[in-house]
């Protein structure tokens, strides 16, 4: 769907095959070659991350300008932006990304909720799939075979990166 200006809006996320992503506020799973590959993705990239899984990492990224969903006018913590919803947090990545190589694009880093609500911008989506079945709170999203489909499959250490392309530019999920 793009943000306003015209800049790709790609989610990243890791998910088990019960499509859990979190437990009590951690990932449920130990996979380095997973956090190099969300590295490598998101680099140079202004990356959009609940207010939950930024306290949980407990600091600014390196190398990606951040922007935290809170619904808290009050909020704010060092070296990252804030936005009150996905489209205030997209116009905020444009101006973020303003004079950027057209390659620079808007990621969604999640968790769970900000999947949810940001599924009906993004046109694509980077999915490590990880061959587990965890106990967990927090979930991916699901979405439409009609909307999306699947591009590129790679095996990696210990899971699978997908890339999903969404197929009709019509938003939902
Ligand atoms: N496996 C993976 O790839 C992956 C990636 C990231 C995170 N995780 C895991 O996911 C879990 C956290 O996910 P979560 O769903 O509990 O929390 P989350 O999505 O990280 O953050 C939720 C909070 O973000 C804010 N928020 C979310 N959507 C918003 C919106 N549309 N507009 C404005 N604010 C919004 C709200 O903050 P306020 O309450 O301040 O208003 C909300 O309480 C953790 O276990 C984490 O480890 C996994």
């Amino acid at each position: 769907m793009t943000t306003p200006a015209g800049r790709r809006v790609t989610m990243v996320a890791a998910l088990a095959e019960n499509r859990v992503i979190g437990a009590g506020g951690k990932i449920p799973w130990h996979l380095p070659a997973d956090f190099t590959h969300f590295k490598n993705t998101t680099m140079g990239h202004v990356l959009i991350l609940g207010r939950t899984t930024h306290e949980g990492i407990g600091r600014p990224l390196p190398g990606r300008q951040t922007i935290v969903l809170t619904r808290d006018p009050d909020w704010s913590a060092e070296g990252v932006r804030v936005a009150a919803d996905v489209p205030s947090a997209l116009v905020l990545a444009d101006e973020l990304l303003e004079g950027a190589p057209v390659d620079k694009h808007v990621m969604i880093g999640g968790g769970g909720h900000v999947y949810k609500d940001a599924m009906p911008y993004a046109d694509e989506q980077i999915l490590s799939e990880v061959p587990m079945s965890p106990e967990g709170d927090a979930h991916y999203p699901e979405f439409s075979a009609k909307r999306w489909t699947e591009v590129r499959r790679e095996p990696r250490e210990g899971f699978t990166v997908v890339w999903w392309e969404r197929v009709f530019a019509c938003g939902g999920d």
